[in-house]
């Protein structure tokens, strides 16, 4: 047993003691939910949550197994896990509420104008495609700050399961040898992603082993010394080296001088709960507190569930929040905030447009009176519970599937391309088709406006923990499954499992997912004005919550490879 890699080792020893076990989203929804007394840890790959599931074993708290968690889906998740990206953290440690904000932000070279053409017209390839597309990485200075303000036990440690699955290596799975597959096009690009990601010019195969030499080095001198690793000196000047080489202008001193923010977590109150999700430079959190208290004010729980009166207010009030989402950008230069988005009076002027029985056209939600500030495709998320009763949720993304498709040779990871989440014209729609505005405009040090929605939903001594992927599609995910769970007492599998709908303002469409409405209730809807459309089931919500017995339960989305799992299962 010797010989065998130190996280198989482990693996093994913790499924002999019979202490964890793990339930794959893909069959999630013919199990039982997960459940144990323990923690519990749910992600976007299995060696991911293993990896919390270890740390939350070995003592560790929440925070120490959400960063393990992070970190191994930056090997074994490379199309999103990360560390050439950022994300966004809440966390309730004890009785303090915090949120880490490690976005990344435009170089300092960026201007509002660099992603249009010669005649003005924005250019989707310049934001998407190459290291011009990529901001400066978070996540190095990101998970180390979050576990140096919360974690308990050794740095070293909680880095020692990523660095392992690089340096052991880990079974490639069916999903990522199709991922690549997919993903071909932009990976062969770089030479140098093309040498690591496809070897012998061939996506990796399911079922053989993946070593990745370079990203385990950077992964034991991150454990060494902390982010200035990854941040400074050589390493640094190779970011530079390689985005310059491809017409990118990210800096030595731009990957230095990034900063994390930790700030004010957005807290609200609906339905009987209180929650505390991100605040701007993310949106998810806004719009998921904004929908809540409408449908709440508009009296949702009467209404039949599955019923087109319920389908046609989410619509409606989706419809509005992400209108006023067109507002919102870096706290910097934004035009609007949480504050007056979630103003009562504010809310009230909406709600009193929504008509019964009526889809209200979104170019007239555009011509709603809006509020201004009174002062002053590839993401993942994970959720983290430990038996302290301590919580995270995690959400972490390169942007699109494999980030700007450049991976650094030196430091053996890819660079995002979270630059395309700016407004690159205002008013020109993003890859998730966000129509955004001029808050969000491109500008040298800016953050980028997010989807994302980790989310913490507290009652007492219960607490529920969710997020998302699937850009603007997060916070309608995170906001239905909410709705299942604390309206419709679902259980959380089922609550992820429901099919769901999305209406993102512009373009006028309510999205369904295709089992979401029953052939007379789409009647009914388009009867009511409103153009629907069947849409892919991409948006990925991974849970686990905290009953007020003290009992956990996780539950990963079916619709992607996530996997959830408990520590010190209940037979
Ligand atoms: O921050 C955002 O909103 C996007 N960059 C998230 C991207 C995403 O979820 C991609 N996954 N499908």
């Amino acid at each position: 047993m010797s010989e065998l890699p130190a996280f198989r080792w482990s693996a093994v020893l913790l499924i002999l003691l019979g202490l964890v076990t793990l339930q794959s989203g893909t069959h999630a929804a013919s199990f039982p939910a997960t459940r144990g007394r323990g923690g519990a840890v749910a992600a976007g790959e299995r060696a991911a949550t293993e990896a919390g599931l270890e740390i939350l074993q070995a003592g560790g708290n929440a925070v120490d197994a959400a960063v393990a968690t992070a970190l191994a889906l930056a090997v074994v998740q490379p199309d999103a896990g990360n560390l050439g990206g950022g994300g966004f953290a809440v966390v309730k440690v004890g009785k303090e509420l915090a949120s880490l904000d490690f976005r990344e932000t435009a170089p300092t070279a960026a201007r509002r104008d660099m992603y249009l053409d010669s005649d003005g017209r924005p250019d989707d390839a310049a934001s998407r495609e190459g290291p011009l597309a990529a901001g400066v990485p978070g996540t190095p200075t990101g998970l180390y700050v979050l576990h140096q303000r919360f974690g308990s036990i050794p740095w070293r440690e909680v880095v020692d399961p990523a660095r392992r699955l690089a340096d052991d290596g880990f079974v490639v799975s069916r999903r990522l040898q199709l991922s690549v597959a997919d993903s071909r096009k932009r990976l062969e690009r770089y030479p140098e992603t093309a040498a690591v990601w496809l070897p012998g010019g061939e996506p990796p195969q399911a079922g053989s082993r993946m070593r990745l030499p370079a990203l385990a080095a950077t992964l034991e001198s991150y454990a060494e010394h902390g982010p200035t690793a990854l941040t400074t000196g050589a390493a640094a000047e190779a970011i530079e080296r390689v985005s310059r080489k491809y017409g990118g202008i990210l800096r030595a001193s731009d990957i230095t001088d990034y900063r994390p923010v930790w700030r004010q977590p957005l807290t609200f109150e609906a339905f009987g709960w209180r929650f505390a999700s991100m605040d701007l430079p993310a949106s998810g959190g806004i719009i998921v507190a904004q929908a809540l208290a409408l449908l709440e004010s508009l009296d949702w729980k009467a209404h039949p569930r599955f019923g087109a009166a319920r389908a046609h207010l989410l619509a409606e009030v989706l419809r509005r929040s992400f209108a006023d989402r067109y507002l919102l950008g870096d706290p910097t230069t934004t035009l609007a905030d949480s504050k007056t988005l979630l103003d009562p009076d504010w809310l009230a002027s909406r709600r009193s447009t929504i008509r019964d029985q009526r889809a209200t056209p979104s170019a007239d939600v555009a011509r709603s009176p809006q509020p201004t500030l009174q002062e002053s495709s590839d993401t993942t998320h994970l959720s983290v519970a430990d038996a302290y009763g301590n919580v995270v949720a995690l959400t972490t993304t390169l942007n699109d599937a494999y980030g700007c498709g450049l991976l650094v040779p030196e430091l053996g990871f890819l660079l995002n391309n979270q630059m395309d989440d700016f407004a690159t014209a205002p008013g020109h729609p993003n890859m998730y088709g966000l129509v955004q505005g001029e808050a969000n405009a491109v500008g040298p040090g800016k953050r980028m406006l997010s989807s994302m929605a980790p989310i913490l939903g507290l009652r007492g001594s219960a607490s529920v923990v969710l997020g998302a992927r699937g850009g603007g599609r997060i916070p309608t995910a995170v906001l239905q499954v909410l709705l299942n769970l604390l309206v419709d007492d679902d259980g959380l599998q089922t609550a992820i499992d429901r099919p769901r709908l999305h209406h993102q303002w512009l373009p006028d469409r309510l999205r369904a997912e295709a089992d979401a409405l029953s052939p007379e209730t789409r009647k009914k809807l388009e009867a009511w004005g409103h153009q629907i459309e069947v849409w892919d089931r991409t948006a990925m919500v991974h849970a686990v919550r905290r009953l007020h017995d003290g009992q956990y339960e996780a539950a990963a989305d079916p619709r992607g490879p996530g996997v959830a799992g408990v520590v010190d299962p209940l037979p």
